[in-house]
């Protein structure tokens, strides 16, 4: 369904939950502030339906290398997580909705490239995953969960599986923010790795596009642990939890976990004295994986055995995911900030003249040379290029030939440079240009 332009998107309120999450705890998410939702609607409402449901239909095959001598544009676009996590379930409780979020930067190639935030339009499709709503019963249960009716299809920010994407000019950035797109395509196969188009157009001409992996899993093994016969995997939880801690959760499905806990991709703040989500999850849990007997204990509940979301580089030299993170009960401590406190490329590497993600700054918002996101050139975090699963090196073997890390100076510059490359942030803001002179080139 489509959504029209006086579509009055509901949100209020904290619902929101927004959402998302990526990381793969299982649901993770990052889901960034309400603000967001805001924003993003009032962008897609100022593109006409007609507008796009007009556009020509996306090439679904991959982008071809374009010339490089020849090509006015370049897109580099990604999801901020490498894994959002979402349940496949909303009946019992939820840990999280469906909820990605891609960001895009469009480039005008250049002796000197100039990252552009506005006079062309950007829009996303998946080609393999068009629906969600037979897919999951998440619109069954929204209005329990969030309070809010949701046009099938549609997510948490008013945003469904394509459509425009809005520009932040302060990050240099596009985004589209709870994209609602769910593991299973519609072939109906499981796919935790489809493809998103992102193209940039002017006039209805095409100028640029490319494609990004929109990583989506609700591999949650929690039934690994908590298996009852003859109730369900969620009962077993409610009522571990009822009986272990006086609440009566049984009696109030759907739960959002979040209402209690801290759950900062959703926004929720939850209970004082109550531990955050992580906390309590990670925590309560560390002396009882031995059971399971696992190689990597974390997929006991992040996707997972067969997800395998971590598979990038690291994944191939050895890593693991406590060689990072730490283990449950360092994820656990209650003195670290969840979803803030994370690992930093910086931690490990130091190559001198580097400089590595910003002060005080996640890594999926920070940027590097020029303003360039980190992302663009790398990846997502957990599927920094070049990765073991063919789809995340699409964009890379598109616009310069080989798989991993956009190291070719052509991609953006017309020539390459003399000067050395400076990987570092500084500078930056030069890059980033409101371009008016785009309406008109
Ligand atoms: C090479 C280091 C590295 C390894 C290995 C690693 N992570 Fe991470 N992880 C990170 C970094 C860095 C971040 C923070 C990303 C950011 O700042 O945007 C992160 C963030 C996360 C998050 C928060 C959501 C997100 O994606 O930002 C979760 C959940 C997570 N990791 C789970 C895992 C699990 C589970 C594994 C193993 C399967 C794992 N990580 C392996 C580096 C690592
Ligand atoms: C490796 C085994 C294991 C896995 C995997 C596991 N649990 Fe548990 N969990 C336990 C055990 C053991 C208990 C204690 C149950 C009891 O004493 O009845 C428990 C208890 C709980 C409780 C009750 C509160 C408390 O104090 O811990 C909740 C809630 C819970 N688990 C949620 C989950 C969820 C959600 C998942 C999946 C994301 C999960 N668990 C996966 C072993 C596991
Ligand atoms: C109505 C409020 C409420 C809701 C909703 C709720 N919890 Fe809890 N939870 C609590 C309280 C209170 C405690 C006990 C905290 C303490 O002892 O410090 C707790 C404890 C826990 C613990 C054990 C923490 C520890 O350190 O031993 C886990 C794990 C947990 N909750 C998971 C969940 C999950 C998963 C959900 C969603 C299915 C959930 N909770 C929903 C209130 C809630
Ligand atoms: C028993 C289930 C369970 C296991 C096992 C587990 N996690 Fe998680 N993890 C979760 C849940 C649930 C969340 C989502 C919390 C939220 O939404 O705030 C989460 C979130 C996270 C996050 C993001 C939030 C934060 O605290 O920054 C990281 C990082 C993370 N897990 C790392 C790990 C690592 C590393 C392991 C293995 C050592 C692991 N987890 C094992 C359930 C688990
Ligand atoms: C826990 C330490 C650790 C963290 C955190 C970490 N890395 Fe690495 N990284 C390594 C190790 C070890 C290698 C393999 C080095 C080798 O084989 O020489 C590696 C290799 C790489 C490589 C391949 C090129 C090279 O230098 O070998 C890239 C690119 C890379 N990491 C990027 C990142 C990015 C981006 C982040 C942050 C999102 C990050 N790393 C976080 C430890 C880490
Ligand atoms: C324009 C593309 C580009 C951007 C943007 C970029 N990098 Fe890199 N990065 C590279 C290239 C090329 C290399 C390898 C060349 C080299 O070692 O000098 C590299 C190497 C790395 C390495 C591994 C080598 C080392 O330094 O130990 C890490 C870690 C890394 N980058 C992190 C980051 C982070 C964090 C950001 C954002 C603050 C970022 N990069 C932004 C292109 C980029
Ligand atoms: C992903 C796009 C991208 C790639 C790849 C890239 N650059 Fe850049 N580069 C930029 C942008 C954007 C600017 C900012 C231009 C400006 O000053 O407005 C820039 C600026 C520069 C500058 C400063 C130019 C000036 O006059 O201020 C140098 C030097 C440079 N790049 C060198 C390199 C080298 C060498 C490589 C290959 C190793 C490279 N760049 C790869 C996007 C890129």
């Amino acid at each position: 369904m489509k959504q029209s332009s006086s579509f009055v998107f509901p949100l209020t309120l904290a619902v929101l939950v927004a959402v998302l999450g990526t990381g793969c705890p299982n649901q993770l998410s990052q889901l960034s502030a309400l603000s967001d939702s805001s924003r993003s609607h009032s962008d897609s409402d100022s593109h006409s339906d007609s507008d796009s449901d007009s556009h020509p239909a996306p090439d679904p095959t991959p982008t071809p290398a374009p010339a490089p001598s020849s090509a006015a544009y370049v897109v580099l676009a990604h999801n901020d997580l490498g894994m959002h996590c979402m349940n496949e379930d909303f009946s019992e409780f939820m840990i999280l909705p469906p909820y990605n979020t891609v960001r895009a930067q469009v480039i005008r190639r250049g002796e000197e490239p100039k990252i552009i935030t506005s006079g062309v339009q950007v829009d996303y499709v998946i080609p393999s995953n068009t629906t969600s709503v037979n897919k999951t019963n998440f619109w069954t249960y929204a209005l329990d969960l969030f309070g809010v009716t949701l046009p099938p299809d549609v997510g948490l920010t008013g945003n469904g599986l394509k459509g425009p994407m809005a520009a932040e000019p302060a990050a240099g950035d596009w985004v589209v923010t709870g994209i609602p797109v769910t593991p299973i395509n519609d072939e109906n196969q499981l796919d935790p790795y489809p493809l998103a188009t992102i193209s940039a157009t002017k006039n209805g001409q095409k100028l640029a596009s490319s494609q990004a992996v929109v990583p989506v899993s609700w591999e949650i093994s929690c039934d690994i642990c908590h298996s009852t016969p003859g109730i369900s995997v969620a009962t077993d939880i409610l009522r571990a939890h009822d009986r272990m801690h006086g609440t009566a959760l049984e009696t109030q499905k759907p739960v959002v976990c979040g209402s209690c806990h801290a759950q900062p991709p959703l926004g929720l703040t939850g209970v004082q004295g109550v531990p955050s989500l992580s906390s309590a999850m990670h925590s309560a849990h560390a002396s009882r994986m031995a059971v399971a007997n696992l190689a990597v204990d974390c997929y006991a509940c992040h996707p997972g055995f067969k997800t395998q979301c971590l598979r990038d580089i690291h994944f191939k030299k050895g890593l693991d995911c406590v060689d990072c993170h730490g283990g449950m009960q360092q994820v656990g401590d209650p003195s670290r900030q969840s979803w803030q406190d994370e690992p930093r490329c910086g931690d490990c590497h130091n190559k001198k003249g580097h400089e590595y993600e910003q002060t005080n700054t996640l890594f999926r918002n920070s940027k590097g040379h020029h303003g360039v996101s980190c992302s663009s050139c790398h990846g997502s975090p957990h599927a920094i290029t070049p990765t073991v699963n063919a789809q995340d090196n699409v964009q890379a073997i598109a616009l310069q030939g080989h798989a991993g890390t956009i190291d070719t100076c052509t991609v953006c510059h017309t020539m390459k440079p003399d000067d050395s490359f400076d990987h570092r942030f500084s500078g930056g803001d030069k890059a980033v240009t409101q371009d008016a002179s785009e309406g008109n080139a």
